[in-house]
């Protein structure tokens, strides 16, 4: 990059640093070519260059140019914005070391890079980042300026599935986007913890206890908690329904039923989770060992979609004593208010209009004294941010609770939190729909990711030379199944809901998980099979890359930074994955062009780099996303 500023007079990396917002060319090309435009522009139109940096957009396919600017965005009086924009291109030096001669088109100019400088500068400074590229330590800082001040705080809050009972959609998307969350923010700088807040309290673990006294198994236990526990759960709940029913029955006949209902399963169960809340030991140790077991299983299968949490909080982790001081709280501040024995929050008394009737009136106490899952939200919240002192948090949670979410922030914000309540986030998602599979309804992660890794193994299959090259392909077929579910998950915004289509996700075909991974072992491959060194590509002549394919390729390559930071802002993972597809066909129409093995030696290296480069910005695209790139 120095190098390339050198060939703009005037014009220094540290200068443009000092002179433009977040703009760093030493990680990122396209702030260095922005800054320039910047300040040819602010001479041709006197507007203030502050102002026009910023309104240099991306376009919307390389055609349109790498970088486009609308004309009304200056708010320049006085003329008509095509005319002007007509009266700038025109003004635009001919012999702009960095750029062509912008075209015009209505009021937008559209400026065209000269392929040779990118060429030159972007490629050697991909090899060098490497696993950097695209990562931005600038935008995590407490004051962007000063790169010795402290790193910004984020939660993310994600996964937070419920012990023993099934692994919904609702958990699967939670995960996969959560996971994306907190590696976007990781890579811009910011401190990121991850936390699962599990759904591990409450009258059903009383139940569950239950349910081990009367059918557990020590072995099941310890070889598959998380089938066993849920197993028991079935099998009590079933019991539980038909001792209702026999009640209901007697008590239709007119039967005295009171000596019934006071040894009842549930009546056992809640007495049983009260001595839990009590902090009774063997209890507590039962529970507590359902839970270790849980999350120890929880644990590995993160680990194959390359998660792992800072911390498991989760509902039984809220204390009683804080839900106590809340609780008097919301009563004291008038926020909460009796109704039949119980407490709720009347929204519409306490927000005005529209709003305070869409919040409706949650209840935060039950009539027996027992806080509900609202309460525990509002105590954690709290908690976490004298705990963590956060800058922002983030919640991913399905769009089913959009009000559950609304409801707690407002009431942190009732309580007087309002700077806290700013700071907290809800990224919502919406459902998968028909998530079954060969073997039924879908339960747990695990099964999910058997299932979609036995269907990839099986198309896998279909192509014989290939599958006897893949040195294991167990594990591939495991990988390419993740990556199936990850990416069709992750195609669409967050908020559509999609159909969970096996047949679609595993294929080759279109723009898959799969295909990304082929796209990427195709890179590797030709990598492998030219046999050159590191020094050999850092050494190459890059001005063989005439073709404008290479150029098309290069020109991609330096928006990757500006992808990650765009991502920042939508926060949907389809932004990365948009890019890559982008990318990989680009690639894929190039291979023909720009034949690596087989051409003369120097050409070689010179395309070897090119691809070098698209490998490493593959790679790093795919793990943002959670991906295991492979290889083979
Ligand atoms: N365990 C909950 C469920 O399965 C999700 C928890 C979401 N997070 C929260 N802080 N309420 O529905």
């Amino acid at each position: 990059m120095e190098q390339l500023a050198k060939q703009v007079d005037g014009l220094t990396l540290e200068a443009v640093t000092a002179k433009y917002p977040n703009c760093h060319p030493e990680i990122n090309p396209f702030d260095l070519y922005r800054a320039h435009v910047a300040d040819v522009l602010a001479n041709i139109t006197g507007v203030d260059n502050q102002l026009i940096y910023p309104n240099l957009q991306w376009t919307s396919g390389l055609e349109k140019g790498d970088m486009v600017l609308a004309v009304p965005s200056l708010r320049v009086k006085g003329k008509k914005f095509d005319e002007l924009a007509v009266e700038w291109a025109d003004k635009f030096p001919e012999n702009d070391p960095l750029f062509e001669k912008p075209k015009v088109t209505n009021y937008f100019l559209s400026f065209f890079v000269r392929p040779v400088p990118l060429i030159q500068s972007v490629l050697p400074m991909i090899q060098e980042l490497g696993a950097e590229f695209g990562r931005n330590r600038f935008l995590g800082l407490k004051d962007p300026q000063n790169t010795e001040s402290e790193r910004k705080k984020m939660i993310v809050e994600f996964s937070s599935p419920n012990i023993a009972k099934p692994f919904h959609a609702g958990h699967l998307r939670s995960t996969i986007i959560g996971g994306f969350l907190a590696n976007l923010y990781e890579g811009a700088g910011w401190d990121v913890t991850r936390i699962n807040y599990l759904g591990d309290w409450g009258k059903q673990y009383g139940l569950l206890a239950l349910g081990y006294e009367k059918y557990g198994n020590e072995e099941a236990l310890k070889a598959d908690p998380i089938n066993h526990l849920f197993h028991l759960y079935v099998r009590i709940n079933a019991d539980m329904a038909v001792e209702k029913e026999e009640i209901d029955k007697k008590k239709a006949a007119g039967e005295d039923t009171t000596a019934l209902e006071a040894d009842s399963l549930d009546e056992q169960a809640r007495r049983y989770f009260k001595k839990m809340t009590e902090q009774d030991p063997a209890g507590l140790a039962q529970w507590k060992r359902f839970r270790d077991l849980s999350i120890a299983r929880y644990k590995e299968t993160y680990a194959r979609l390359n998660i792992h949490f800072d911390e498991y909080s989760g509902e039984s982790q809220v204390s009683e004593e804080s839900m106590e001081k809340v609780a008097k709280e919301m009563e004291d501040k008038g926020i909460s208010k009796e109704d039949k024995g119980a407490m709720l929050v009347d929204f519409s008394e306490l927000v005005p209009g529209k709003e305070g009737k869409r919040l409706e009136k949650p209840l935060v106490r039950k009539r027996d004294g027992t806080a509900l899952y609202l309460t525990r939200d509002i105590s954690e919240l709290l908690h976490r941010s004298e705990k963590y002192s956060f800058d922002h948090m983030i919640y991913v949670v399905a769009s089913q609770q959009d009000l559950h979410l609304k409801q707690l922030f407002k009431i942190i914000e009732l309580l007087g939190h309002k700077e806290i309540a700013a700071k907290c986030q809800h990224i919502n998602f919406g459902m998968v729909l028909g998530m079954s599979t060969r073997k039924g309804t879908v339960k747990f992660l695990d099964d999910i990711l058997r299932d979609v890794g036995e269907k990839m193994h099986e198309t896998m299959k279909k192509n014989e030379t290939k599958y006897s090259q893949v040195e294991n392909p167990e594990a591939t077929a495991d990988i390419l199944g993740i990556s199936s579910v990850m990416v069709q998950d992750m195609s669409g915004k967050r908020i559509n809901s999609y159909h969970f289509n096996m047949e679609a996700m595993t294929s080759f075909e279109g723009d898959t998980g799969p295909y990304l991974q082929y796209a990427h072992a195709r890179v590797s491959s030709i990598r492998r099979r030219a046999g050159l060194s590191d020094q050999d590509l850092a050494s190459a002549d890059l001005s063989l890359l005439t073709e404008a394919h290479a150029a098309n390729i290069v020109r991609l390559l330096a928006l990757w930074p500006d992808t990650v930071s765009n991502t920042l802002r939508t926060l949907e993972p389809t932004t990365v994955l948009t890019y890559l597809f982008k990318m990989t066909h680009a690639l894929s129409s190039s291979y023909d062009h720009l034949q690596v093995v087989g051409s003369e030696r120097e050409l070689m290296k010179a395309r070897m780099a090119l691809y070098n480069a698209a490998h490493i910005v593959l790679g790093n695209g795919m793990r943002l996303l959670g991906l295991s790139p492979v290889d083979r």
